[in-house]
């Protein structure tokens, strides 16, 4: 009994992690608020348990801004738009739920905020069909929106500040702009509207054709102007408010301009132009490679630096961070620094596809703060965020997965937060204000990402996934046919020099697209980030690491000691058994022991693969594979890239 008090948890909730962090108590007190109608008010009123608020809209306050004061005994919420009265609505919520006192006692407040954004935006993959591409968490919440769950979904959006939604996958089916799918996008956008989301469509290029019925896409061709206009006329008047595309183009066998000789600007104008007077705008994606490029990661760069300056003022260049595809660890994509002309935004993948999908507990949080350390956040226009939602009950698959929406949101807002000021935050929220737990499990979340990239791929190595489902290790994956820059070997290209790919001035000049001081600092390997050594050099097995140690030794350290940090997460979690209800515990402790058998399973498949060309021994001082490679390379776990590992490495 006294745990339960301790922990804050109510039974009178079921914790399976469906409220996510709005575990908000219905307030059974009088307390007034006042002022502006609206969401706000229908929040505070359900769940403000604190003394009398005002909501009021005033002018000379950022767009979605809000200040928060006390005054004469009240609290006064101010803000220029409906919006910024609920963020600022869920800040006070937040604070209630954050303290370990009563409501009550929240007073003398002076709080001014103001998003560094003004978008904020979630990209679903999510099918016609239900499926969700890289998708962890069960099926698309959006095949047969519950009201329900759209509310929810609208109040842990804004109760972040995230004030978009992209409702399709970015390999856009050409029926998401069919009368059908803009009615159901019409529903989603009306029950999204109350939250201050809107919504936005990913657009096949193709779609004149294959949809209008045209004989080209051509984007310079009149008729496909034209058809476009009347379709983003069409859009409007079901859903004024509509957002705008997100587009994939010329990107893993899209289609795109580029089909008709025109460039990405072509693409990307013609639609600005048609969603221009409704205020739309068009997030063009720079992810594109081609199988006969000698670097996949030179080539958004060699595509869109000619045309930097070239977009029209509502095109924004929607950038992955890295300049591969959300590995573990990269270095920010080169474009960012380089592009001076052109509106950028950031895709982060909150998804984990690469990183232990629903199973493995990593907070991404520090791996986004480690990009905004080399990307200046204002040299941004706004941060999208490939989501990990489905309908699965808790959301996100992992209990602990919710954290990654949740710093989405909050870095969206604010990308100055630290990645500790995020997770304790959303600890005390999802679980309890109890100090001894957030500090343990604190140190758990910081410590997961490194932990990850070191049992995963450390040192630099990328790209080592599983052909078909980035879940697990197959470092060997090679098989006639397959393009090579989907193969393992493209990327580590072992041999019996060293290992990782040369990008210096040498190699694939990838450095180059760096400037001068970073350009140098990774052409040269006695100066290059040891975390980036094999991203930027063939390194040899024998070149002396900064611990002493050679290459070869120090990655055997590293992967050991990722399986044992995998180990003391789920010890940790173990001894918090007595301060967290039981469904949850039992969840995440399922999962954590997962984990700890995958991060065996990564260590002992490429330390044993790479052995085969370093022909070195794995160290005395440390704990030697307890698997054996054939075995390993015959396992196979029978999933689509639209499902969630059930048992991870089970042999
Ligand atoms: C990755 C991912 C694909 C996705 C693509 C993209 O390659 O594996 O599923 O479609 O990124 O971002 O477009």
């Amino acid at each position: 009994m006294l745990v339960l008090l301790l922990t804050g948890w109510s039974a009178a909730y079921g914790e399976d992690g469906s409220r996510l962090w709005l575990r908000l108590e219905a307030a059974h007190n009088t307390a007034t608020i006042t002022g502006v109608k609206g969401t706000a008010m229908t929040e505070l009123q359900t769940y403000w348990q604190g003394g009398p608020v005002v909501l009021k809209r005033q002018k000379g306050i950022a767009r979605d801004g809000y200040t928060i004061k006390s005054q004469g005994g009240k609290i006064v919420i101010a803000a220029a738009n409906d919006a910024g009265l609920l963020y600022g609505a869920y800040h006070l919520l937040r604070l209630q739920q954050c303290t370990t006192q009563n409501a009550q006692s929240i007073k003398d407040l002076d709080i001014k905020e103001q998003p560094a954004y003004d978008l904020r935006i979630l990209n679903h993959w999510d099918n016609p069909n239900g499926t969700v591409e890289r998708g962890f968490a069960g099926r698309s919440i959006f095949l047969n929106p519950d009201p329900e769950r759209m509310k929810m979904y609208g109040r842990a959006n804004a109760s972040i500040g995230i004030n978009g939604t992209v409702l399709n996958n970015v390999n856009a089916k050409p029926e998401a702009l069919s009368s059908e799918s803009l009615q159901k996008a019409k529903s989603i956008a009306d029950q999204l509207r109350p939250y201050g989301i809107r919504v936005y469509l990913s657009i096949n290029f193709a779609s004149p054709i294959k949809v209008g019925g045209l004989k080209t896409a051509d984007p310079l061709n009149p008729d496909v102007i034209h058809w476009w206009k009347d379709k983003v006329n069409e859009i409007y008047k079901l859903i004024p408010d509509f957002g705008g595309f997100l587009v994939k183009a010329n990107s893993e066998g899209e289609p795109g301009p580029q089909d008709f000789g025109r460039t990405h600007a072509d693409g990307a104008n013609m639609l600005a132009k048609a969603l221009q007077p409704h205020k739309g705008i068009v997030m063009w994606r720079a992810f594109v490679y081609a199988p006969q490029s000698p670097d996949r990661a030179n080539q958004a760069y060699l595509e869109f630096m000619p045309l930097d300056g070239q977009f029209a003022d509502n095109v924004i260049i929607q950038i992955k961070n890295g300049p591969v595809d959300f590995q573990p660890r990269e270095p920010y994509s080169p474009l960012f620094t380089a592009m001076q002309k052109t509106p950028m935004m950031v895709e982060f993948q909150i998804t984990q596809e690469y990183l232990g999908a629903a199973n493995h507990l990593v907070y991404l949080a520090p791996m986004w703060k480690e990009f905004f350390s080399f990307v200046k956040p204002a040299s941004l226009r706004a941060m999208a965020g490939v989501a990990n939602i489905g309908d699965d009950t808790n959301w996100c698959g992992h209990h602990f997965a919710q954290a990654n929406w949740y710093a989405f949101g909050r870095l969206a807002w604010n990308p100055e937060l630290t990645s500790k000021e995020i997770a304790e935050e959303w600890l005390k929220l999802t679980f309890s204000t109890l100090d001894t737990l957030n500090s343990q499990l604190l140190s758990v979340m910081l410590d997961s990402r490194e932990a990850c990239v070191s049992y995963m791929m450390p040192l630099g190595i990328h790209h080592i996934f599983a052909g078909s489902h980035h879940y697990g290790p197959e470092p060997w994956y090679n098989p006639r046919g397959v393009r090579a820059d989907w193969t393992p070997p493209y990327y580590h290209r072992a041999d019996s020099v060293g290992l990782g790919f040369d990008r210096t001035m040498q190699g694939s000049g990838n450095v180059r697209q760096y400037p001068d001081e970073l350009c140098r600092l990774y052409n040269d390997i006695n100066t290059c980030p040891e975390n980036l050594l094999a991203w930027f050099h063939h390194v040899p097995w024998d070149h002396r690491m900064k611990s002493g140690r050679t290459f070869w030794d120090e990655l055997c350290h590293k992967y050991d000691d990722g399986v044992h940090e995998a180990r003391h997460f789920l010890a940790v979690w173990d001894a918090m058994q007595p301060y967290v209800d039981s469904q949850r515990f039992d969840e995440v402790q399922h999962k954590l022991r997962i984990q700890a058998r995958d991060a065996e399973w990564w260590r002992d498949a490429c330390l044993l693969y790479f052995q085969t060309f370093s022909h070195r021994p794995i160290p005395q001082d440390m704990e030697h594979p307890v698997h054996n490679l054939n075995e390993m390379m015959q396992f196979r776990i029978p999933i689509t890239m639209y499902e969630n590992p059930e048992y991870g490495y089970n042999k």
